[in-house]
C-alpha cells in the first residue's frame, strides 16, 4: 500500500505578526492556523502527518496535541532543509509526501485530493500546485519550456527581468514521490541569493534524472493565501467564517446577518433554527431544530435542544432543554442544567444549578449552587445566598414551591415540595 504523508512546514519565525506566540498558533474561528491545514489534509484522506517545528516549537506541539509526528528544525536554513528534517520518518516509506505550510489555512481538502488524483494519473514524480497572480511579487515563479513543460522554479530574489514577468507562481505545496524527494534533497546546494536550501531546486535535480514534473494550476487563488501579519489573519478569518456560515445556511439554518455572526467550526445547528445578528457560537456548542438565537447572544460549549429561544444573553458550558426561553439579559454560568419549558427572564444569573421543567425565574434573581425543582416560581428579586464568605452551600427548592418577591434563601436551605414563602 502506498502511504500519503503530509509534511507541514512550521518552523519559521513569523516576525511580522509582532507576537510572543508562534505565528501558526494564532487562531481563526477557534482553531490554531496550523490546525486548519492539518484538518483539511486529514479530510483529504492523508492520515499520517509530520509537522516540522522550530521557532516556539513547544507552543505548536501544545496547540496541535500528540496525534502528530514532530520533527525539530533547529536552524531555519530553508524549505529544503526543513523537509530534510523528516528524512528519518520518510526513509522507509513508499508513496507520496504532500508538502504543506502551517501558515496557509485556506487550502481545501478538495484541492488536495484533486492534486493527488492528477499526480497519480499523470504518473508524475512531483506535482506542484500553482496559480496565476496579477501581482506575483515575492513568489517563486514557474518556468516552462516552449512546449509548456515545467523546467524549474526560480525564487523572486534570484529572478532576472524576464522571469520576473512570469505570472504563474509556486504555492509552496507539492506532491512528491517519497523516494525521489529524499534522493533529490541530498543533492541540494545553498548557492543562491538567500543562502538557503531551497526545496524548489529539487525540481531541476529530478528533471536532470529524467523524472516527470507537473503543475496543477488552481483557479481559486485564495486557497494559497499565506498569513504573515495580523491584517492577513483577519482577512483569512473572514473567508473561513463565511465558509462556515455558508455550510449552515446550506443545511437549513437562517442567518439574518452573516456579517455580524461568528460561528466556530465545531458548532452544530439543527434545521429551521434562526440566528440573529451579533451572535457568537463557540467551542463545542450544539443547537437543535426550530430555535431562535440572538440578537447579541453568546453560547460557549453549550447544548441547546429544540424550540429554544435565547435573546441578548450569555450561556457558558451549560445545557438548555426543549421549549425554554432565556433572556433578555440573562447570564447562565457553567454547569447549569436548565429543563424543558423553563422561563428565565431579564437580569437573572444562574450558576452551577439545576432548574426543573416548567419553572419560572422571570426577573432580577441570582441562583447559585442550587437545585430548583419542577413547576417552581421564583419571584422578582429572589437571591440564593450561596456563599457565607468561607463556604459555598447548596439550596434545594422542591417541586411546586412558590418563593415570593425579594426572598433571600440563605444557604443551606431546603424548601419542601409545595411550600409557599412570602
Ligand atoms: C516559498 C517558496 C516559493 C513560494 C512561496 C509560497 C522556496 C525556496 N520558496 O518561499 O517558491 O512561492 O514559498 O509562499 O521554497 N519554513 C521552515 N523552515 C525553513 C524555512 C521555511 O519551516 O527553514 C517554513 C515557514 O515557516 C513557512 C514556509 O516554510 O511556513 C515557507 O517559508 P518562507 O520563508 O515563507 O518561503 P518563501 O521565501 O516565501
Ligand atoms: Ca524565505
Amino acid at each position: 500500500m502506498k502511504d500519503i504523508i503530509s509534511v507541514i512546514l512550521a518552523a519559521g519565525e513569523g516576525k511580522r505578526m509582532k507576537s510572543k506566540k508562534s505565528k501558526v498558533v494564532h487562531e481563526i474561528c477557534g482553531k490554531p492556523l496550523i490546525a486548519w491545514v492539518c484538518q483539511q489534509a486529514k479530510k483529504a484522506g492523508i492520515d499520517k502527518q509530520i509537522v516540522v517545528v522550530g521557532h516556539r516549537a513547544n507552543q505548536v506541539k501544545e496547540a496541535l496535541g500528540d496525534s502528530y509526528h514532530y520533527c525539530m528544525q533547529e536552524e531555519q536554513l530553508g524549505t529544503g532543509h526543513a523537509v530534510m528534517q523528516a528524512y528519518d520518518f520518510l526513509k522507509d516509506r513508499q508513496g507520496i509526501a504532500f508538502i504543506l505550510y502551517g501558515d496557509t489555512p485556506l487550502i481545501t481538502s478538495e484541492t488536495l485530493q484533486a492534486t493527488i488524483k492528477y499526480h497519480n494519473k499523470e504518473k508524475n514524480t512531483v506535482t506542484v500546485i500553482t496559480a496565476e497572480f496579477e501581482d506575483p511579487t515575492g513568489y517563486g515563479r514557474i518556468v516552462r519550456d516552449d512546449s509548456g513543460n515545467v523546467i524549474k522554479i526560480v525564487e523572486c530574489k534570484d529572478a532576472d527581468e524576464r522571469i520576473k514577468k512570469v505570472k504563474e507562481i509556486n504555492s509552496g505545496m507539492y506532491c512528491f514521490e517519497v523516494n525521489d524527494l529524499l534522493q533529490a534533497l541530498k543533492e541540494l546546494k545553498n548557492d543562491n541569493a538567500q543562502g538557503e536550501y531551497y526545496l524548489t531546486d529539487t525540481l531541476e535535480i529530478l528533471i536532470s534524472k529524467g523524472s516527470k514534473i507537473g503543475a496543477f494550476k488552481i483557479e481559486n487563488q485564495e486557497e494559497i493565501f499565506g498569513i504573515n501579519d495580523r491584517v492577513q489573519l483577519a482577512q483569512a478569518s473572514k473567508i473561513i467564517r463565511e465558509r462556515i456560515l455558508f455550510n449552515h445556511m446550506q443545511n437549513g439554518v437562517s442567518i439574518i446577518d452573516p456579517q455580524s455572526t461568528y460561528i466556530e467550526d465545531d458548532v452544530k445547528i439543527g434545521m429551521d433554527s434562526i440566528i440573529h445578528p451579533m451572535t457568537f457560537l463557540e467551542g463545542n456548542t450544539s443547537i437543535g431544530e426550530d430555535c431562535v438565537i440572538g440578537p447579541s447572544t453568546k453560547l460557549v460549549n453549550s447544548k441547546v435542544s429544540n424550540q429554544v429561544e435565547i435573546v441578548n444573553s450569555t450561556v457558558l458550558n451549560s445545557s438548555i432543554d426543549d421549549n425554554t426561553h432565556i433572556g433578555p439579559y440573562a447570564y447562565i454560568r457553567p454547569d447549569s442544567v436548565i429543563g424543558k419549558n423553563v422561563k428565565i427572564g431579564d437580569f437573572v444569573e444562574v450558576k452551577k444549578s439545576e432548574i426543573g421543567d416548567n419553572t419560572k425565574i422571570s426577573h432580577l434573581s441570582y441562583v447559585g449552587d442550587a437545585s430548583i425543582g419542577k413547576n417552581v416560581n421564583l419571584g422578582c428579586g429572589v437571591v440564593v445566598v450561596n456563599y457565607d464568605g468561607i463556604n459555598k452551600n447548596k439550596t434545594i427548592v422542591e417541586d411546586n414551591a412558590f418563593i415570593g418577591c425579594n426572598v433571600n434563601l440563605v444557604s443551606p436551605v431546603l424548601v419542601e415540595s409545595g411550600s409557599y414563602v412570602a
